[in-house]
């Protein structure tokens, strides 16, 4: 807490991935996370606030669909982009006349915040362009001593990072699917909201090559798993799987347990991942979850996982 509020940069558990958190008031200390990251300084980031009662000190106008979803989903994985107020600075947002925030639920998180009354901007806790951490151990690894603590909570219960939902414009939009389903988003606003990565916000998610391991990814429908595998080998490459126990796989191709419910497979995605690339398999073939609920977040980290890398 002290290390916070003296400029200190602290990795904190959330129920989503790892932060790599700042008090966002701080400017310099902002400007270590995003030193720390690597990351672009015109990439927002978002700001995590301790409850709904601290919503008007960032954002200048709450519509009623803010409410509506901060009411239902807080704390949880849901960021809402709002006009900003002063207090949400350029150093945060870009230079951007918005401000991204959100009440993440993990107790160590809300003990934090509500310990530091304001607010701590945090990117996930990995560097720009890499898997985010799902554990403690995650972070040292990537960030080790660049860091100036790293708090324990424990593996992350959700998995993938939180939903992203503009209500700084007339219709709303999803700027990035995460741990929140758009179904769930969809019944409480009582209207679609369409995914849209605009060109004018950047958000770093939706660079087409990002959370990448250093194998190459291919991804395929569970039923189309084996044959893919045989291809590749074929091919002479060293072939591990991400993919669910009921495959048929020959014994000696490394399988690394992704379950296809989509909740399952959002929880152990980045910790699979990461395990898979660090036996340093030439190519990891991903079999991709059902098309709704959380796994449209898991098909589209893997689809990024798998692009062609710049
Ligand atoms: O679950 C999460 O959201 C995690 C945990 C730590 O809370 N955080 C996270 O942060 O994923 P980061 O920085 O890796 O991704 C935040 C995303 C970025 O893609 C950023 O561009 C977008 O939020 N963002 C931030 N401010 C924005 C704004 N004003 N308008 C649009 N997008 C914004
Ligand atoms: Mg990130």
């Amino acid at each position: 807490m002290e290390l916070l509020r003296h400029g200190g940069v602290v990795a904190l558990p959330t129920e989503t991935v790892y932060g790599l958190s700042a008090n966002a008031e701080d400017e310099l200390a902002v400007r270590r996370v995003f030193a720390i990251k690597g990351r672009p300084a015109t990439h927002p980031l978002i700001v995590h606030i301790a409850g709904v009662e601290h919503l008007g000190a960032w954002a200048r106008e709450v519509p009623e669909a803010a409410r509506k979803l901060a009411e239902a989903f807080w704390p949880g994985p849901l960021t809402l982009v709002l006009p900003r107020t002063a207090r949400a600075t350029d150093a945060i947002t870009g230079g951007q006349d918005t401000v991204a925030l959100r009440v993440p639920n993990h107790p160590v998180a809300l003990e934090v915040l509500r310990k530091l009354g304001g607010g701590l901007a945090a990117p996930s806790a990995n560097r720009f362009g890499k898997v985010s951490p799902t554990t403690a151990e995650h972070v040292r690894e990537d960030l080790g001593s660049d860091v100036d603590f790293i708090l324990d909570g424990g593996p992350c219960t959700v998995g993938v990072e939180s939903t992203i939902v503009d209500l700084s414009s007339e219709a709303p939009a999803i700027l990035r699917p995460g741990g929140l389903a758009a179904e769930d988003v969809e019944r409480v606003l009582g209207r679609k909201v369409p995914v849209r990565t605009s060109a004018t916000v950047r958000v770093s998610g939706s660079l087409e090559s990002h959370y990448a391991p250093r194998a190459g990814v291919v991804l395929t429908e569970p039923g189309q798993a084996v044959a893919r595998v045989q291809e590749l080998r074929e091919q002479g490459l060293r072939v591990g799987v991400l993919g669910p126990a009921s495959l048929a796989l020959p014994p000696d191709v490394p399988r690394f347990d992704v379950p296809t419910v989509p909740a399952e497979a959002a929880r152990v995605l980045y910790a699979r991942l990461r395990e898979a690339d660090a036996q340093g398999h030439d190519v990891l073939v991903a079999c991709l979850p059902a098309e709704s609920g959380l796994g449209i977040a898991v098909r589209d980290r893997l689809s990024r996982a798998a692009a062609p890398r710049g």
